[in-house]
């Protein structure tokens, strides 16, 4: 994508990556772009550089498009993650005069990672820097998503420059959320959400309440396409995600060997329907576990299901219990079921082990011998709704 123009004077000059599909353990399915913005003023400032695979190239040719890039005079780091500041290197040695402004933590992190004696400049909270025509003022967004992290604002132009805070994996040939599809756009900025921010959602409402009389008519992030309408919908999601409400829904994480375990989902469902929870079914083997977090956010209530493996829980489904841990909700409610052969053992396990991380486990977890008949159908079913019943606080109780 070449470099497009915001405002008056504001310009995209980032990377679109087509191809990357595992963001430190994120999977990107539709790829992503590290988002660099170049303000022309009186002076000229970079707000973020690219990742180091090969984006310095690219940004630096998009910003030469606009501008000499050895005529930069501030570069500005949000976030020091090799994402945002792996082309620093290349633009510091091209933009020779250029001051780099970060947070106080964010100067310290450069310093440790990239070990240059640049012209660093430390700012904090409500400081300005006057471009011209345009200024820039900064403001902490701690743990969005590193300690360092902030936001950059141009009141001038009412936009939010957001670094991780509202993006999303997308690579797109369009800019706006508006082209790319708002519908297209929301479930890549839940996963988003719900892989890098979830874990810091006090941090995420600390920042929306410290900016929320600013007047931002566009928010441009550093990953995925930039909100210049419905941004009420975006602070809303971001609102609901981090308050952790939930849904009339339920997720079921499970495993299967022989398809016993299976079987008993599709039972457990209807069970849960008839007991008013929608719910949404994932073969971990099959899910990358941040297609399932994702799912999870909103969920009133998450079943585990796993058969019984040498005693114990199935291995692909006890390697799914520390994503659980991402969003750090221990609000909601779990059960447990799974099909064992001769011995059992893995509801018992999962059980301990999600009763010992803090959740609240209903009682009586369901295991059923070998496959289900009509019997263990029933039974499923009847355990299914009871889980449902519990989980919306109707009952106490077990199936
Ligand atoms: Fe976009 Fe925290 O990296």
């Amino acid at each position: 994508m070449a470099p497009i123009e915001l405002r008056q004077g504001i310009y995209w000059v980032g990377v679109v990556d087509w191809d990357i599909r595992d963001f430190h353990g994120l999977s990107t399915n539709a790829g992503s772009s590290y988002n660099s913005y170049l303000i022309v003023s009186d002076k000229i400032a970079l707000v973020d550089a690219a990742d180091p695979g090969g984006g310095a190239s690219v940004l630096l040719r998009h910003i030469a498009e606009i501008v000499d890039p050895a005529r930069i005079d501030y570069v500005i780091s949000n976030h020091s993650e090799p994402d945002h500041s792996g082309a620093l290197s290349e633009v510091m040695k091209v933009a020779t005069g250029a001051t780099l402004l970060a947070s106080k933590d964010g100067v310290k992190r450069l310093g440790q990672m990239y070990h240059h004696d640049w012209n660093f400049r430390e700012v904090g909270d409500g400081d300005e820097l006057s471009l011209g025509k345009y200024s820039l003022t900064f403001f902490n967004a701690p743990l969005l998503h590193w300690p360092e992290t902030m936001f950059t604002y141009c009141p001038e132009a009412k936009t939010l420059f957001s670094c991780d805070a509202f993006g999303s994996h997308i690579a797109s040939t369009e800019l706006f959320v508006d082209e790319v599809g708002t519908d297209r756009v929301l479930p890549h900025l839940r996963k988003y959400y719900a892989f890098l921010i979830a874990s810091f959602r006090k941090a995420a409402l600390a920042a929306m309440d410290k900016i929320k009389d600013l007047e931002i008519e566009m928010i441009g992030p550093s990953h995925g396409p930039v909100w210049r309408r419905d941004i009420d919908l975006l602070f809303d999601h971001y609102r609901s995600w981090a308050n952790l409400e939930v849904k009339d829904k339920a997720t079921i994480v499970y495993g299967t060997m022989w398809g016993a375990t299976q079987t008993m989902v599709g039972a457990v469902a209807d069970g849960l329907k008839a007991g008013g929870l929608e719910s949404r079914a994932w073969n971990v083997k099959k899910t990358d576990a941040s297609d399932i977090i994702s799912d999870l956010l909103d969920s009133r209530l998450i079943l585990m299901a796993s058969p019984t493996f040498v005693s114990g829980i199935y291995p692909p489904v006890e390697a799914f219990i520390p994503y659980l841990r991402i969003p750090r909700d221990k609000t909601k409610k779990l059960a447990v079921f799974g099909s064992f052969g001769w011995s059992g053992g893995a509801t018992r396990k999962l059980t301990e082990i999600l009763r010992a991380e803090g959740y609240e486990v209903m009682d009586d977890a369901l295991q059923q011998r070998f496959f289900p008949g009509e019997d263990e159908i029933r039974e499923c079913y009847e355990f299914g709704r009871g889980a449902a019943e519990w989980a919306k606080g109707k009952e106490s109780g077990s199936a």
